[in-house]
């Protein structure tokens, strides 16, 4: 297909759904319940107005950053999710190549089709590692150690999973994995069963804040992140247990429909989160969205299902051409703004009206 014609990343899904087998599209862009949440994490950026300021000089725009100490070209991360082969065969070995040619973070998922080596080989952008807790700890130990000794830099442990949503879509198409796609980060995961199984069982539904203490000692200099978070409680909480970054996430929509908008409890996070640098995923489709977000206060974003499907229509090229045409829109946004720096937005470039 002709990636160029492809003009914001909106346009990705229905390329992806053409290619993906239905019970893979309804995997990948499902939701909880009604999607109510899902729906507001689209909605919620357009009650947000941008202040616009002339007569500056923005004769160059720069928008590389850093994340929790990674420097990234872009403001931009590809949110962790699960089984890129599902999307294409190259999985997450094209994401990664396409996100380190961009000189973009790629959070690498659990459960991933690749193995952590692998995609450390594959692509060597900047990366960070989620975790799923395994109710097996030597296992989930393992899973961090691979992580940091394959120069992953930041460890995102996933919060909002004690169980999977009530994704009524999945159930409706029947989700099973097939062989090939199946996680690769477990020796004895290959079937669809066992992965089926690992969501179901072997998901460790017992873990508390305490737990991050092992996990940041296995980590050692490398940060820890906590992933999922929606209130201010629970920031103050994150913070108080020595997380390094917070991501602010519903998981798209995807676990208790009816909660918030990440962007609608960003500013109130980032207000008691101390020293935990404030990072936030759902619903970012455009480069407003990006300079909206990084105007109340978080440090950068992550994309899921846009970069998920534009993996679908176009492997390595098809997430390139998602990274460029977001970054053409950030650099876009910024110049607009009268900003050429990203640490150069502040509150006042964000209004309710
Ligand atoms: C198909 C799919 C798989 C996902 N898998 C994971 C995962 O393995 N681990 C995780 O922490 N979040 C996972 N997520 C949640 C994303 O990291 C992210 O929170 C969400 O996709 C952001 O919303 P967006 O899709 O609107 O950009 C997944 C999301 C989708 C759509």
């Amino acid at each position: 297909m002709d990636l160029e014609r492809i003009l914001n990343l909106n346009q990705f899904e229905a390329h992806a759904r053409e290619q993906m087998e239905p019970y893979a599209f309804a995997y990948y862009c499902g939701a909880a319940g009604d999607e109510i949440t899902m729906r507001r994490n689209l909605d919620a950026w357009n009650r947000f107005s941008l202040r616009p300021r002339v007569f500056v000089d923005i004769s160059s725009v720069d928008i590389s950053s850093s994340m929790l100490g990674t420097p990234v070209s872009m403001p931009v991360g590809f949110a962790p999710t699960a089984l890129h082969k599902l999307a294409h065969p190259d999985g997450e070995l094209a994401s990664a190549r396409a996100t380190g040619e961009a000189g973009a973070l790629i959070c690498l998922s659990t459960l991933s089709t690749y193995s952590i080596e692998e995609v450390a080989k594959a692509g060597r952008g900047p990366r960070w590692f989620q975790l799923y807790v395994h109710k097996d700890r030597e296992l989930a130990i393992e899973l961090v150690q691979r992580a940091v000794a394959s120069g992953y830099s930041g460890i995102v442990v996933t919060a909002d999973l004690p169980v999977p949503g009530y994704r009524e879509r999945e159930f409706a198409h029947d989700l099973t994995v097939p062989e090939d796609a199946s996680p690769a980060n477990f020796p004895n995961a290959a079937t669809e069963e066992e992965f089926n199984d690992y969501l179901d069982h072997l998901h460790d539904r017992s873990l508390t804040w305490d737990d991050l203490s092992w996990i940041r000692e296995t980590a050692g200099e490398v940060p820890v992140l906590v992933k999922g978070i929606l209130t201010e409680e629970d920031a103050i909480l994150a913070s108080e247990h020595g997380a390094g970054g917070i991501i602010v996430s519903n998981h798209g929509g995807r676990q208790l429909d009816r909660c918030p908008a990440p962007i609608d409890v960003l500013e109130e996070i980032v207000q008691v989160a101390g020293e935990c640098e404030v990072f936030l995923d759902g619903g970012v489709r455009r480069g407003i969205d990006v300079v909206t977000a990084l105007a109340l206060g978080a440090k950068g974003v992550f994309v899921g299902r846009p970069f998920l499907y534009a993996l679908a229509a176009g492997g390595e090229e098809g997430v390139g051409r998602a990274l460029e045409l977001l970054r053409a829109e950030i650099e876009n946004a910024m110049t607009l703004l009268g900003v050429s720096r990203v640490n150069e937005i502040t509150r006042a470039h964000v209004g309710p009206n």
